[in-house]
């Protein structure tokens, strides 16, 4: 069966061209409710809601499996997804935040040992106003990871300059908020870009930040992760190409996803 790969918007398909890199021949169903984004400045509830009806969407069409590529939607809405509202069976939905977690503690997938000195001993994160106020990102850390500290920091307004191409409006945000991490903590050891549309503008923070911080790429470890999961799991993969569904103007997302994945992408209406 395809695997469904679910985004508030455009920006998912920044995670769904790593994710088709790694693994060339897996068939996917893209799904971006476009007709309710943003979801970064939504609260919690319609978070979820929204999240549900996106699964059950992709479970109707067919996928067992279905990724979370909005980090405001994994890390707002998927754990009690996948405790409360999932039914007990078949289906598995995975997120893009523990991947990266996973990868920064230096963890295997699914090691639930008990948290221990990883090396790492401060991070900051750059997500949307849901994200950080949602606290998943230093729960599941601190979960794996001792005497970690981590610096959150909502970037309000940087997904719609984003989208809009204003560049100049982009950067300005980038450096305020990289400004407001670095006065309270100098040199973060690592950065993450915990939001879809970050990648767009990586440079950016690349600039703004000291040279020594690592910068963390989501894709390609969400891609790694996933490769590794179906290694384990194969009965989810399935030899195809990818459909591109969207709950808003087909024409206008057709147009816009050339910036996220790298090329061209016909969009149908669901
Ligand atoms: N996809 C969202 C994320 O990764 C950003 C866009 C939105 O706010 O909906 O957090």
């Amino acid at each position: 069966m395809p695997i469904g790969v679910f985004d508030s918007g455009l920006g998912g398909l920044s995670i769904l061209a790593a994710l088709q890199k790694k693994l060339p021949d897996q068939a996917f169903i893209y799904f971006g409710d476009n007709a309710n984004a943003p979801y970064g400045p939504k609260d919690s509830d319609e978070i979820f809601a929204l999240t549900t009806a996106a699964c059950t969407r992709l479970f109707d069409m067919g996928c067992d499996l279905v990724i979370i590529a909005c980090n405001t939607s994994a890390a707002t809405a998927l754990h009690k997804l996948q405790t409360e509202w999932l039914p007990k069976g078949k289906r598995r939905v995975l997120g893009v935040f523990v991947p990266m977690i996973e990868n920064l503690t230096r963890r295997n997938w699914g090691d639930n040992a008990p948290p221990t000195h990883t090396g790492l001993a401060n991070v900051a994160l750059f997500a949307t106003v849901a994200t950080i106020s949602s606290g998943a990102f230093p729960r599941e850390l601190k979960f794996r990871a001792r005497d970690v500290l981590v610096e959150g920091q909502a970037c309000p307004g940087l997904v719609d300059a984003i989208e809009a191409h204003d560049e100049a409006g982009a950067r300005l945000l980038v450096n305020r908020y990289v400004g407001a991490v670095l006065e309270r903590f100098p040199k973060p050891q690592a950065a993450v870009l915990g939001c879809t549309h970050f990648p767009l503008v990586r440079d950016m923070f690349a600039a703004a930040l000291p040279p020594e911080t690592r910068l963390i790429d989501q894709p390609d470890i969400v891609a790694d992760s996933l490769a590794d999961y179906l290694a384990r799991y194969p009965h989810f993969a399935e030899t195809g190409t990818t459909r591109y569904l969207t709950s808003g103007d087909e024409a206008a997302v057709s147009a816009g996803a050339a910036r996220f994945l790298g090329r061209d992408a016909r969009f149908a209406a669901l």
